[in-house]
C-alpha cells in the first residue's frame, strides 16, 4: 500500500448541519428528497477526492422524528442514481440487517457495485428502532443481541453469495455456444438458524470481487461483528482518549479473528465547523444552534430513548432515572448519554440541546481544523473521518480551505489511485472462499461432516 493519508467521507444528512439545519438561510429545504442537491454534494466531494459518500437510512418514523428522516431518497436507489452522475467516489448505504433478506441486499449492493465500477459499499445496521417491526409484520422488535446474532449469519450468507460466481466465469462464447463455465459457479446451500439460502446469486463476481462492508453500533457485540466481517467500522468517540483506546481494541479483536491490522478501517463520525475566527465559528454555531427549539431537542433525545416522551419531566432538574430505557434501541448512545449526565450533574434541559445541538469537535479556522484532524490521525485515534458539516455551508468551506491544507501537509491525496472504493480505501481483494486450496476444502468438509 501507498503512503498512509487520512481517509475521508461525507455523510448526506438533509440540509446538512443540526436537525433544524432546514430553517437555516442558506438551506435546500428539501434536501433529503431532492436529487440535485445529492449530486451537487457527491460531485463537490468526488472532486475533492474524499473516498465515499455515505448514506444513513431507518425504517420507522412518527411525527417526532427528525424532520428529514421524514421524507427522505431510500439509500441503494438514492446511490443508484448517483453512480451514473459520479466516476471515482464511493457509494455507501445502509441497509438493516434485522429487517431485509440477505438474497435481495446481497444482490442489491452486487448490482450496485457493476453499475458503479466498483464503488458500492454497504453499512451494516441491525436497526435500533422498536417502531420498526410494525413496519414489517412483525410482533417483536428482536432484542439486542438477537439483532447481532442475525447480522453475523446475514454477513456469513453475503459473503458466501457473493462468492457465487469465479472470475471470470462468464465466457459467452458465440461460436460455441457457453454462456458460462461451469466450475467457476458455486452454490452456498447455507442452512443456518435465521437463514436458509440455497444460492447461487444471479449477479456475478463484482468489480470489487465484494462491495465493502461497513458496519455502525458501537456495543461489544457491534464492535465483535466489526471485527469479524466488516472492512471499515463507523464510530463516534468524543475524546482522542476514548477513540485511541477504541482504536487498538477493535483493531486487536480483528486480529484476534486472524485478520490484518489494516484489514479493518476505524471511522470517526465527526461534526466539522470552519470559520474565518474564533468568533466566526462562536458566531455560525450560535445561529445554527438558535433554529432548535427546546422542544425540538427533547423530541430528539427522545428518539433514542424508544421516542420516549421526555415533556413530561421539569426541564430543569437533573436528567431523570431512566432505568433500563435504551438497552433494545441505541444501546451504546443511550449508555453513553446516562453515564455522561450522571457524572456532569446535568439537567433535562442540558442534556436534550447538548444532544441536538452538540458544539462540532473540530471547529476553528481552516488551520486549527487540519491541525486538529492530524493530530488525531497521527495518534491512531482513526484510519479517516466521516465529515458531517455543522452549518449548510460547511462541506464546501472544508474542501475549500481545509483539504488543501492536508494536501499540503503530505496528509491527504491529489488523486484517486484507481477506480474502485477498494483501491481508494487500499483494502487488499478477498479470496472466493470456493477457490480455496484443495487441502483447506478437504478440512473445511471435514468440519462441516
Ligand atoms: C456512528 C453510528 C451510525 C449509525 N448509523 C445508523 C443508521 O444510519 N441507521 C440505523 O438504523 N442505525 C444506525 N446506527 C445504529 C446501530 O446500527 C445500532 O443499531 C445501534 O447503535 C445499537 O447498537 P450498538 O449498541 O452496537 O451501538 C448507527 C450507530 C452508530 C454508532
Amino acid at each position: 500500500m501507498s503512503q498512509k493519508h487520512i481517509r475521508l467521507g461525507t455523510i448526506l444528512h438533509g440540509a446538512n448541519g443540526n436537525m433544524s439545519a432546514w430553517r437555516h438561510p442558506d438551506a435546500v429545504v428539501d434536501a433529503s428528497i431532492n436529487f440535485e442537491f445529492a449530486k451537487d454534494i457527491a460531485q463537490q466531494a468526488e472532486q475533492a477526492k474524499f473516498d465515499f459518500v455515505f448514506v444513513a437510512d431507518g425504517l420507522y418514523i412518527n411525527e417526532k422524528s427528525i424532520p428529514h428522516f421524514l421524507n427522505r431518497f431510500e439509500p441503494i436507489t438514492l446511490l443508484s442514481a448517483l453512480a451514473s452522475v459520479t466516476q471515482h467516489i464511493g457509494l455507501v448505504g445502509t441497509v438493516s440487517t434485522s429487517y431485509s433478506e440477505p438474497f435481495t441486499v446481497t444482490r442489491q449492493f452486487a448490482s450496485l457495485d457493476h453499475i458503479s465500477g466498483g464503488r458500492a459499499g454497504w453499512n451494516v445496521v441491525t436497526t435500533p428502532l422498536e417502531g420498526t417491526a410494525k413496519n414489517h409484520s412483525r410482533k417483536v422488535h428482536p432484542a439486542h443481541s438477537e439483532r447481532y446474532e442475525i447480522a453475523d449469519e446475514y454477513l456469513q450468507v453475503a459473503k458466501g453469495l457473493w462468492d457465487s460466481w469465479g472470475t471470470g466465469a462468464f465466457i459467452r462464447n458465440k461460436e460455441t455456444g457457453q454462456f458460462f463455465d461451469p466450475k467457476k459457479l458455486h452454490t452456498l446451500n447455507h442452512q443456518g438458524k435465521h437463514f436458509a439460502v440455497a444460492g447461487p446469486l444471479n449477479v456475478g463476481r463484482t468489480p470489487q470481487e465484494r462491495p465493502i462492508v461497513f458496519q455502525a453500533g458501537a456495543s461489544g457485540a457491534g464492535r465483535n461483528l466489526a471485527a469479524k466481517h466488516a472492512d471499515a467500522i463507523f464510530t463516534h468517540q468524543s475524546t482522542i482518549e476514548e477513540a485511541q483506546a477504541f482504536y487498538q481494541s477493535v483493531k486487536n479483536q480483528a486480529i484476534q479473528y486472524g485478520r490484518h491490522v489494516d484489514d479493518l478501517l476505524i471511522f470517526q463520525g465527526i461534526s466539522v465547523l470552519v470559520g474565518s475566527s474564533d468568533e466566526d465559528v462562536e458566531q455560525q454555531y450560535q445561529d445554527t444552534a438558535a433554529l432548535v427549539t427546546i422542544d425540538d431537542a427533547l423530541n430528539y433525545l427522545g428518539r433514542f430513548f424508544e421516542h420516549h416522551d421526555f415533556t413530561q419531566y421539569p426541564l430543569d432538574d437533573a436528567f431523570p432515572d431512566l432505568g433500563t430505557l435504551g438497552e433494545n434501541s441505541f444501546k451504546s448512545t443511550t449508555d453513553e448519554i446516562k453515564k455522561h449526565a450522571q457524572e456532569k450533574g446535568l439537567t433535562l434541559r442540558q442534556v436534550a440541546l447538548e444532544s441536538a445541538t452538540p458544539r462540532p469537535l473540530f471547529s476553528g479556522t481552516a488551520t486549527s481544523v487540519a491541525d486538529q484532524l492530524e493530530l488525531w490521525f497521527n495518534a491512531q485515534a482513526t484510519d479517516g473521518f466521516i465529515i458531517s458539516g455543522a452549518t449548510p455551508n460547511t462541506l464546501t468551506v472544508f474542501i475549500e480551505q481545509v483539504i488543501p491544507i492536508l494536501q499540503q501537509r503530505g496528509l491527504y491525496r491529489t488523486e484517486y489511485p484507481g477506480t474502485t472504493l477498494r483501491s481508494s480505501l487500499g483494502l487488499n481483494h478477498p479470496h472466493n472462499q470456493f477457490e480455496q486450496p484443495i487441502e483447506t476444502q478437504q478440512q473445511d468438509n471435514l468440519h462441516a461432516s
